[in-house]
């Protein structure tokens, strides 16, 4: 077992910090306040590759393996997660989910865009009746022959109004149940397709969460992914991987706070020494060290074996699980190390305390991570 980087997992890395530095942390602070999407930044961050990262060059990806991108994910979340759920979401659900389930056809007109940053991709599992209970889809998607006619209501859709390819799970047969539901990729301007206004959020404000409406919308049979009845299982494996990406984001907030936090205890005196000299903040930072550590190892052992082509079902809902959780609670402690100055929008800590909280909800709950963790642990 090594437990070392290569020069190119390495390079990455430092790219994605200077990114994250240079790029990201300017304006930061403003584009929580005002709910402005970083869509210069996110064009960035596709000329650099960073919006296909694990995609097959020959569609226009970077080619990396998953290690690389939990080192990229770390680095952008810890300045700015509602850049980094940009790069989760259109590598690990949308640009996954169409190379290794799409079609020859749809790789060529859906996924080379995609990778290259282009365009960029939205996944649509989510509804107003079912959220954690994924099964229970109620957009429905009438097989009329050579289309699809799909309506119904997504909600709370990442990328919402900033994607152009959004990959919609719908019922086509309630009968089937989860059997009879679909994936469907469905183009922005498309007929009867609208979206709702943004959400106002507590945290990842820049991000642009919205609903989707289909009302009588034609989508091509061509459109669909896989075979007919498979969209559950696309869903479910495509999650799969797109927990790592949260994963890592919910470990780059925790040791963007960390840092923050470290530093500032080495610069605040009180009762005449840095508070770091103080026993009790000591042992925060330890604690905070310690739990990072351990979500940084499950992060990439999650992706270690799915480089390996090995199951990591498990171990990205472990990595999901408690990376988030040390998240929450590092930010809060980072919080606390600043007193009354992490209380106030130039620290930057309280943002990431916000932050921090939506990667215990998306991409299925703590309680939902549990739950699909004890089924592998007794299966
Ligand atoms: N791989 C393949 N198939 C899977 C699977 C997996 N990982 N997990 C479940 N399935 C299959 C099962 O085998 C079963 O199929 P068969 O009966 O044909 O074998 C079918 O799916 C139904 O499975 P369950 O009986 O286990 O279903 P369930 O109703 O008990 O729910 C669940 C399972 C794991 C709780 C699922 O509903 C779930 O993951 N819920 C959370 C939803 C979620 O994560 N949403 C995230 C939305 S995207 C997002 O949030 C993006 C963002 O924020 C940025
Ligand atoms: P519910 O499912 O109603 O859960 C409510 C509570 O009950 C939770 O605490 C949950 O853990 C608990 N609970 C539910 N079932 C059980 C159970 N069986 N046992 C124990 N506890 C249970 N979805 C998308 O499809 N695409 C996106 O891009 C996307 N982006 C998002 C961005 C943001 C900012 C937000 C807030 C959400 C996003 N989501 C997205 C939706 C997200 O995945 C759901 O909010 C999440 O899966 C939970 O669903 P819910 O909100 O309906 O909560």
């Amino acid at each position: 077992m090594y437990f070392e980087f290569s020069e190119e997992q390495l390079m990455i890395r430092d790219a994605a910090r200077d990114f994250a530095n240079t790029e990201l942390k300017p304006g930061v602070i403003e584009r929580d306040e005002h709910q402005k999407f970083p869509a210069e930044q996110v064009k960035k961050l596709g000329e650099l590759g960073f919006l296909g990262m694990m995609v097959d060059p020959k569609y226009n990806g970077s080619g990396l393996d998953t290690v690389s991108y939990v080192l990229a994910m770390e680095e952008l979340s810890k300045i700015d997660a509602s850049a980094s759920v940009v790069v989760s979401v259109n590598n690990s659900l949308v640009c996954f989910g169409l190379e290794k389930y799409g079609s020859e056809e749809q790789k060529e007109k859906y996924l080379k865009p995609l990778a290259s940053g282009e365009k960029i991709g939205a996944f649509c599992l989510s509804e107003p009746e079912a959220g954690s209970d994924a099964t229970s889809q109620q957009t429905s998607a009438i097989d009329m022959g050579d289309h699809y006619l799909l309506n119904g209501t997504k909600n709370w859709i990442t990328n919402g109004s900033s994607a152009s390819t959004y990959l919609v799970i719908a019922q086509t047969n309630p009968a089937k149940r989860h059997q009879g539901i679909n994936a469907l990729i469905v183009e922005r301007g498309m007929e009867g397709f609208t979206i709702g206004p943004k959400e106002n959020k507590l945290g990842i404000r820049g991000s642009d969460t919205h609903s989707l409406m289909f009302s009588d919308v034609k989508v091509p049979k061509e459109n669909r992914i896989g075979e007919e009845g498979f969209g559950f299982k696309f869903a479910m494996k495509t999650l799969e991987g797109g927990r790592i990406g949260i994963a890592s984001q919910a470990l780059g907030i925790a040791s963007g706070a960390y840092e923050l936090a470290l530093g500032y205890s080495q610069e605040r005196k009180a009762f005449g020494k840095p508070i770091s000299g103080h026993q009790a903040i000591q042992f925060k930072l330890a604690d905070m060290a310690t739990e990072i550590e351990a979500a940084r190892m499950l992060c990439l052992k999650a992706a270690w074996l799915k480089d390996q082509g090995l199951p990591y079902a498990q171990a990205s809902s472990m990595a999901k699980l408690y990376a988030s959780q040390v998240a929450m609670k590092v930010t809060v402690e980072a919080v606390q190390i600043h007193g009354g100055y992490g209380f106030v929008k130039e620290y930057h800590v309280e943002r990431l305390m916000r932050d921090a909280k939506i990667t215990q909800i998306y991409e299925g709950t703590s309680e939902i991570q549990r739950i699909i963790i004890a089924r592998e642990i007794l299966k």
